[in-house]
């Protein structure tokens, strides 16, 4: 995608995100309808299908030809990455959308064959809009963002990550990461994967590892660390396709080395 595209498409879907957002925060108290998908806990309201909805309708009428791929079904059924790709999450961190009324966001990734374009990560409370365009940097509202420190040491780092690395899993030997907890600074959670994604862009953490990520958890999430000189893999270094679900590393890449050798890798199962 040549540089003026990407810029004037940017533009657009920036005033569409921030509609999306205000939609959803005119709404935040009124009662919701919560339904369930593949168990007790995967969530899903009328909201999530109703900001998808949104940008369905936007693709259709002004990018006919651009293709949507999108967590609550308004989308295509992609074979391949070719074309132009919108991909969606209409609400990441639907379970504190549900509890919270806080701490969730609108994730959007644009890709051209294959080629993250433009990422966008609404916090749609806090009004902050993280946002990246391919070789233009990263910004969070109308600040840059800096590039990640290049001198960090593991033990003055911030990982976020859940609970389930430290209980039984079929991934990793818990042991192993129990020790990674020890020997970091500190650990955190906070339940929505682009929310996580935008902390380490901004520096507020330094690493995030997740187990079995969607596309549209990451889509957004990946653009806007490049833009910072950050690394995306999943959790034993391998690249990982734009349509593929993955266990995830996000991180700065003075650590990610570290990250695999001295834990993942001997934790592997
Ligand atoms: C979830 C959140 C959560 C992550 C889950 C995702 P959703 O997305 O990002 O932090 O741990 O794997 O599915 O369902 O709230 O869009
Ligand atoms: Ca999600
Ligand atoms: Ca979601």
């Amino acid at each position: 995608m040549d540089a003026i595209k990407r810029e004037i498409l940017f533009n657009r879907i920036r005033s569409w995100i921030l509609d999306a957002g205000a939609l959803i925060r005119n709404k935040i108290d009124d009662p919701l309808t919560i339904d369930t998908k593949s168990n007790s806990k995967d969530l899903v309201t009328e909201m999530d299908r109703e900001v998808e909805f949104f940008f369905a309708t936007k693709i259709k009428k002004y990018f006919p030809n651009h293709l949507l791929l999108g967590e609550e079904g308004y989308g295509d059924h992609l074979k391949n990455e070719l074309g132009t790709i919108w991909i969606l999450d209409p609400i990441d961190g639907t379970t504190n959308f549900v509890n919270q009324k806080q701490n969730f966001a609108i994730s959007l990734g644009i890709y051209s064959e294959g080629i993250g374009e433009i990422g966008f990560i609404y916090d749609v409370m806090r009004n902050n809009l993280y946002s990246a365009m391919r070789d233009n940097g990263a910004y969070k509202n109308d600040q840059k963002l800096n590039k990640l420190k290049t001198d960090l040491q593991l033990s003055n780092a911030i990982i976020c990550m859940n609970h389930r690395w430290l209980t039984e899993n079929n991934i990793v030997d818990r042991d192993v990461m129990q020790q990674l907890v020890r020997d970091v600074r500190a650990t955190r959670t906070y339940g929505s994967a682009a929310l996580e994604f935008a902390y380490v862009a901004e520096g507020a953490a330094d690493a995030y590892i997740a187990m079995g990520l969607e596309p549209w958890d990451i889509a957004a999430g990946r653009i806007i660390v490049r833009e910072v000189g950050g690394i995306t893999t999943n959790i034993f270094g391998d690249e990982v396709g734009m349509l593929e679900r993955s266990s995830i590393m996000t991180c700065n890449s003075t650590i990610h080395e570290t990250l695999i050798n001295n834990y993942v890798n001997k934790a592997k199962k």
